[in-house]
């Protein structure tokens, strides 16, 4: 039987990997998949987490099962710092441990689904994965757009999406430093959105994944603490991945807001169901080594400072790329006033295959850039390459 499948494109994005990998041009350039590098294109682990993991070493003395929703006490840790000091909203809000960001994903589109959403509204573009969850788990998927030909936020578009959305839809936004434009809302554009939310059936599912790497731990929480304080019910996916340098330890978890606490047991009982289906038990090893950092005010205030020094740093690249002002075509002014990792370039798909094969600069067929692989080393070299294909 097996025989009948058909062969599928390895992803894109990931398939950028090997293929840096195997590029022996000692210039090349990555600004393909989303991990942070420091100005000399590394990317270490935190210094805090470093020393969580010593301690967790010490201190572990079971590995022993926990449940489905994994480690509870990281769980609740991270409460604060994304919901802010009245977290537990009247016992409304509870959350669980999920194997990264696509887990916690995965879990909340599956658990709508569940509820009854047959349709989730999703800004495009989107980070590639989305749509591929959707599909996978049987959604159907609308979109909007999420950005204006300017370097704006389209906020018309996502509130047309959400005041015209009916029971049995969602509407997926990014929490801040969108995937993967890296143009977020405004304050003011999100208190917009939390009206509409608050005045419409839409479930607001709402991906915090890069939190803190755009403005700041708080000023990135902003929009989704607008929303939350607005809305009955809501999902929230969430990752430790890119802010506590996780990544390949999958570190996530997916939080629900219900209508009235006395529902939130049987929200969690269905989370439990299907993460019991799907993975059994989230992998413990990322989320204890960031439950040790957040109970330790010492570490804590270690991690702050480090995610503050790549946050700054991205914030320097962005600068010089706006300095450089145009790069054959391309406008990179633009680039100054978005967030995060990522931005969009207005490349074609041959512009693209030409900086990979003619300049060993490797960056997503969309036109994605990762700007944390550029530092004063190569960020001249990337723009007369740009210039060079695109002039
Ligand atoms: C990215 O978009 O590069 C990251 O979110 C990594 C991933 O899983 O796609």
């Amino acid at each position: 039987m097996l025989d009948r499948l058909e062969p599928q494109a390895p992803d894109a994005l990931l398939a950028l990997i090997k293929l840096y990998a195997d590029d022996d041009r000692p210039d090349k350039i990555d600004l393909g998949v989303g991990v942070y590098r420091t100005g000399q294109g590394d990317t270490p682990v935190f210094t805090a987490i470093k020393q969580a993991e010593r301690r967790l070493v010490e201190e572990q003395e079971s590995k022993s099962y926990l449940g489905p929703e994994g480690d509870m006490g990281f769980v609740n840790a991270l409460v604060p710092h994304v919901f802010g000091s009245d977290g537990a909203m009247g016992g409304r809000l509870q959350g669980m441990q999920t194997p990264g960001g696509t887990g916690a994903v995965r879990l909340a589109v599956a658990v709508a689904q569940r509820a009854g959403v047959s349709r989730i509204h999703l800004g495009a573009p989107s980070w590639p994965n989305h749509a591929q969850i959707l599909a996978d788990v049987g959604v159907e998927t609308a979109t909007f757009d999420h950005a204006n030909p300017d370097g704006t936020a389209n906020a018309e578009a996502a509130l047309a999406a959400i005041r015209g959305a009916k029971d049995g839809e969602a509407v997926l936004l990014h929490g801040c430093c969108h995937n993967p434009t890296g143009i977020d809302y405004t304050p003011e554009e999100w208190d917009a959105i939390a009206d509409a939310f608050a005045g419409g059936a839409a479930l607001p599912i709402l991906d915090l994944a890069y939190q803190g790497l755009g403005h700041g731990m708080e000023e990135d929480a902003y929009g989704l603490r607008r929303v939350l304080e607005a809305v009955p019910e809501a999902l929230i996916a969430y990752s430790c991945d890119k802010n506590f340098g996780m990544y390949r330890d999958r570190v996530g978890a997916l939080y629900a807001l219900a209508g009235d606490a006395g529902q939130i047991d049987a929200i969690q009982s269905n989370l439990n169901a299907l993460a019991r289906a799907a993975w059994s038990m989230p992998p413990d090893h990322g989320g204890a080594a960031v439950r040790i950092v957040l109970r330790d005010a010492d570490l804590t205030a270690l991690w702050l400072d480090e995610l503050e020094t790549m946050r700054e740093r991205m914030r320097q690249v962005r600068r010089s790329l706006a300095d450089a002002g145009t790069a054959g075509a391309i406008d990179l002014t633009p680039l100054a006033h978005q967030n995060g990792l990522f931005s969009v370039l207005p490349v074609s798909k041959e512009q693209v295959e030409r900086l990979r094969t003619e300049h060993a600069i490797y960056m997503a067929g969309s036109g994605r850039i990762n700007v944390a692989g550029l530092h004063g080393g190569n960020i001249e070299k990337f723009v007369q390459a740009l210039a060079a294909v695109t002039g």
